[in-house]
């Protein structure tokens, strides 16, 4: 094993074991994106009940224009897109900047070097001469080498992946992202409101059980890459929202008492006892504007699809 997978390894059990003896049992949702776990995510992004993709989608094609005079159609900018998977909404608003001769680099940033190289082919045949720069690697690290003084940088997050931070989570990242923009430079991110709490909870408890596969797809993976021996059979998965809140919580629960091997350890569970696996949490207009002050931005566009359960939003990084 080189050192880097060894790395991570030891840092995927750590965190497994510390999340699995901790009072209040729970599992980072960061590890549910094995290569399985990928593939149930691009279902679930295609799921009649996931609304989330459909509505930025149907913003991107409604307001492609307008999106871009806010991005700033007169300078040259560089897209930096954290997360980018396979590009499917993306890609709208890059072929859309193209044709309209827009001076922009598109620089995806991804863990997966595999994911970059498919999406790198796939925008050769679509959107041919982008100008196509990715980047290996974590977010933070990506920043600190792409961060240049002399172009325009416009941060892309979207798919409301700050819902999956708790928060306090989410000011300490978007204030540490805002350490590495200079004046001027964008960010553009997608956040799912706050809607009829059944429409959220329907999201994330398919009628498939696409989701739970999705969830339960990270004790199979802990038994592929940490020696574990769950049987995923035990456990039901049940997500719950909060309107008070907007957290969207799923937990896995435990259906009877049981030992749980992981590497080297056991770990006992009780009957209907809970792992907590994710959070997705929603926001209202107001908390979006907090957030914006709370970490060194300053709005400047919202857009929204035409129920107005999800919002794209431009801000300014505050001088
Ligand atoms: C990636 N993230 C924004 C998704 C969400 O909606 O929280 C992950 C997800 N979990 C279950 N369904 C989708």
């Amino acid at each position: 094993m080189s050192k880097e997978v060894n790395e991570a390894v030891s840092s995927f059990l750590e965190d497994v074991l510390e999340g699995l003896k901790a009072q209040h049992k729970y599992l980072p949702s960061k590890y549910f994106y094995d290569e399985v776990g990928d593939g149930l995510f691009r279902q679930i992004m295609h799921m009649e009940e996931y609304y989330l993709t459909r509505k930025e989608l149907e913003i991107f094609e409604r307001e492609k224009q307008q999106i871009l005079e806010v991005l700033g159609r007169d300078q040259p900018f560089r897209i930096i897109e954290l997360g980018a998977g396979d590009g499917l909404k993306t890609k709208v608003l890059l072929r859309y900047f193209q044709e309209q001769k827009t001076d922009f680099t598109y620089t995806p940033v991804d863990i997966s070097g595999n994911v970059l190289e498919i999406l790198g082919d796939n925008l050769k045949s679509e959107i041919p001469n982008l100008k196509f720069d990715p980047y290996e690697g974590d977010y933070f690290d990506a920043l600190s080498q792409i961060s240049d003084s002399h172009e325009r940088e416009v941060i892309f997050f979207l798919g409301s992946n700050v819902g999956n931070f708790p928060k306090e989570e989410a000011v300490s990242f978007l204030f540490g992202l805002r350490q590495f923009l200079k004046p001027n430079d964008l960010l553009f991110m997608g956040i799912d409101l706050k809607k009829d709490p059944s429409k959220i909870l329907a999201a994330y408890n398919d009628k498939e059980g696409i989701t739970t596969n999705f969830n339960l797809n990270l004790l199979d993976r802990i038994n592929k890459e940490l020696n574990g021996d769950f049987n995923r059979e035990l456990f039901l998965h049940y997500p719950y929202y909060n309107p008070h809140t907007g957290e969207c919580k799923s937990y896995l629960i435990s259906k009877e008492d049981q030992s749980i091997r992981v590497g080297d350890e056991i770990i006992p569970i009780s009957a209907w006892e809970a792992i907590f696996m994710e959070i997705s949490k929603k926001y209202n207009e107001t908390q979006i504007l907090e957030l914006a002050e709370d970490t060194g931005f300053k709005p400047v566009a919202s857009f929204y699809d035409n129920e107005k359960w999800y919002a794209d939003i431009v801000w300014e990084v505050k001088s």
